[in-house]
């Protein structure tokens, strides 16, 4: 197949391109704009005759139509991602999340080209800290942030096309994702890099929060196994049982980074701060038999963090500025 994949040179969609070049002889586009979190080296070093790099904005219809119109399938990771900006700044998130979706899935009905569009389990809303339940593909749409919110938007569009035009779409719906090539504004990143870099690390409010964490390449091997037996028009949530609070995750990288465990500070809680995520995947791994690889949280942690070690090159350019971003914020 020939895959184009938009936000290719972001975070999940740089580790989706790895793993579609390591475990099929599909050929890649990415479509990339190459905003503050998108990054060309994380596209280094994979086979030219079977990855091209197009760096243009998803709102450009001529530029999606032409691309579109060339590929087999799209797998649309393109976003504005992440929370604390769209608190500050949300207009990016309309035009990207929103308008961007909506000028893919036009092209995509015009050519009848498949489509699988990521999204995230932000949709859903927070649970209770106690609350047993977990998000199924049942849970009522409930979005808290302006990220989230436009998520949803760009996931109801989908399953509209889908009803109105017949648009050979699936969703994805996942969970916290770490791993490698992750810009240095999210969570696990930028406290590794605040501990390399002997900052200490910045703890949100109490960090009893509860995030579900999944492996990059484990998302990766979802969105391929749905892409090849995902049923047309459905939903699919991804996640690996990896609940823990905030805090624990913040105590887990001092150490293994061997640091005392309490090396950190706590900062200014995020405004409408989501309490709890937690997926329920029973459906996609009884109806396409998907399994995750990474079982072991520590063990994907332990690696990640010599990632971001092994390759400061990456990393360090983004660094300063970030930080200043959220010390101005009290963060
Ligand atoms: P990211 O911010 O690391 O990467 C986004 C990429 O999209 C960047 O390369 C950026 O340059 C590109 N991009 C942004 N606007 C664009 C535009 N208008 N045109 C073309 N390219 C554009 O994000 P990520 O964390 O890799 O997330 C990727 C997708 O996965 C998003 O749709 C996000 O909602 C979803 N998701 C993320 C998580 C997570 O834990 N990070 C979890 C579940 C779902
Ligand atoms: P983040 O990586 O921004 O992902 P999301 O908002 O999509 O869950 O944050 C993960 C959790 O970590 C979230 O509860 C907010 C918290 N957090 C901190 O405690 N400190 C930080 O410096 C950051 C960036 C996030």
């Amino acid at each position: 197949m020939r895959l184009l994949v938009t936000g290719g040179a972001g975070f999940i969609g740089s580790n989706f391109v790895h793993h579609v070049i390591e475990h099929t002889d599909h050929t890649v586009t990415v479509l990339d704009a190459l905003t503050y979190a998108g990054n060309r080296a994380s596209l280094a070093g994979l086979p030219a005759d079977r990855v091209e790099l197009v760096v243009g904005n998803i709102l450009d219809a001529a530029l999606v139509d032409d691309l579109i119109a060339e590929h087999d399938a799209v797998v649309h990771y393109a976003a504005e991602s992440h929370n604390d900006n769209s608190l500050h700044d949300p207009r990016p998130f309309l035009d990207t999340n929103i308008v961007g979706t909506y000028t893919l899935i036009e092209a995509a009905r015009r050519h009848g080209t498949r489509f699988h569009h990521i999204s995230t389990d932000e949709v859903y809303g927070d649970l209770e800290l106690d609350d047993p339940a977990r998000f199924t593909e049942s849970t009522p749409y409930n979005p808290s942030s302006p990220y989230s919110s436009t998520k949803a938007g760009s996931d109801l569009l989908v399953r509209a096309w889908v009803r109105s035009f017949g648009l050979q779409a699936t969703i994805s719906n996942c969970s916290n994702n770490y791993g490698p090539y992750q810009h240095v504004e999210k969570f696990i990143p930028r406290q590794i890099t605040n501990v390399l870099t002997g900052e200490r690390p910045k703890l949100y409010g109490a960090g009893l929060n509860v995030r579900d964490w999944i492996h990059a390449d484990d998302h990766s091997s979802a969105v391929l196994t749905i892409l090849q037996s995902g049923v047309i028009g459905e939903t699919y949530l991804i996640g690996a049982d990896g609940e823990k609070d905030n805090k624990s995750v913040v105590e887990r990288i001092l150490t293994l980074c061997g640091q005392p465990s309490d090396a950190y500070d706590h900062v200014v809680d995020r405004p409408g701060h989501d309490l709890r995520y937690a997926i329920d995947s029973t459906k996609l791994r009884t109806e396409l038999g998907w399994l995750p690889r990474y079982s072991d949280f520590d063990g994907g942690l332990a690696a990640t963090i010599e990632w971001y070690r092994n390759n400061e090159a990456w990393w360090r350019p983004q660094k300063a500025a970030t930080e200043a971003r959220y010390t101005a914020q009290g963060q």
